[in-house]
């Protein structure tokens, strides 16, 4: 069985409101995105390295990351869509070929504390179920609002955090994309496409280090993270 990673990183990162895109934001004297790739290109089981990327930057992360860190398990760098999931379509698409029991890793180049030990308890559980979904449960009570009155309050037991990566069989991921694609239903992440189908995804515990680099704060945090592992 086969284990690719698919990374989408063709996002504007607005939150961030640096003057350069955040996966190329430094942590320890390397962009992000490269701190991504490494666990990928490091750990044994993955055989190959799909990156989204928007198009006019495909040139400049060819050359200043794939190449300048020597990241030989890359396979294609593919140019992204306007929302996330039209980049994830995109990387499957381009990843035609790819036997359906093959199992794809979709991670977002913004998580650069992924471990492999969680790569590889998410791939043995996407190879035996319809999909894992790598996540933490909510430590905060979780209010739903509506004009900002509360409407409900759901037990905490019962929430999780959902994490990337979210781990697919090739065949179930890129025929959940193809459908909400024709059906036109955006989804906020790649699970959410399988659970529409009535397929069961099951979840895999993550680690609350494995943030997604979004706000500024995030990037205080990570240079602790970075320092506790050194
Ligand atoms: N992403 C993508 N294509 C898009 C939008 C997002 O590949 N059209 C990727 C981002 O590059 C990131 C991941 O999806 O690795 C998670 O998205 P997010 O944290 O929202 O990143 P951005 O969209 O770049 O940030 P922002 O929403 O603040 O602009
Ligand atoms: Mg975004």
């Amino acid at each position: 069985m086969g284990v690719f990673a698919l990374i989408p990183a063709a996002g504007m990162g607005k939150r961030m409101g640096a003057s350069i895109n955040k996966q190329y934001l430094l942590l320890d004297g390397m962009p992000i995105l490269a701190h991504t790739l490494s666990v990928f290109e490091k750990a044994p089981f993955v055989d190959g390295i799909f990156v989204v990327i928007p198009e006019d930057e495909i040139a400049f992360c060819r050359e200043q990351v794939v190449e300048h860190y020597g990241f030989t398990k890359v396979r294609r760098i593919v140019a992204g869509g306007k929302e996330r999931q039209q980049s994830v379509l995109n990387g499957l698409r381009a990843m035609e070929g790819t036997p359906d029991d093959d199992v794809v890793l979709i991670h977002d180049g913004v998580r650069p504390f992924v471990t492999a030990d969680i790569l590889s308890r998410a791939a043995a559980m996407a190879a035996e179920s319809d999909g894992a979904l790598v996540a933490v449960p909510a430590k905060d009570t979780v209010k739903m609002v509506s004009d900002g009155v509360i409407t409900a309050t759901p037990p905490r037991e019962t929430l999780w955090l959902a994490q990337t990566p979210q781990a697919f069989r090739y065949g179930v991921i890129r025929a959940a994309h193809e459908v909400a694609d024709a059906e036109r239903f955006l989804g906020t992440d790649d699970a959410m496409l399988v659970e529409r189908l009535g397929r069961q995804v099951r979840v895999v515990l993550g680690d609350y280090r494995n943030i997604k680099i979004t706000t500024p704060e995030d990037m205080i945090l990570a240079g602790a993270f970075l320092k506790e592992t050194r």
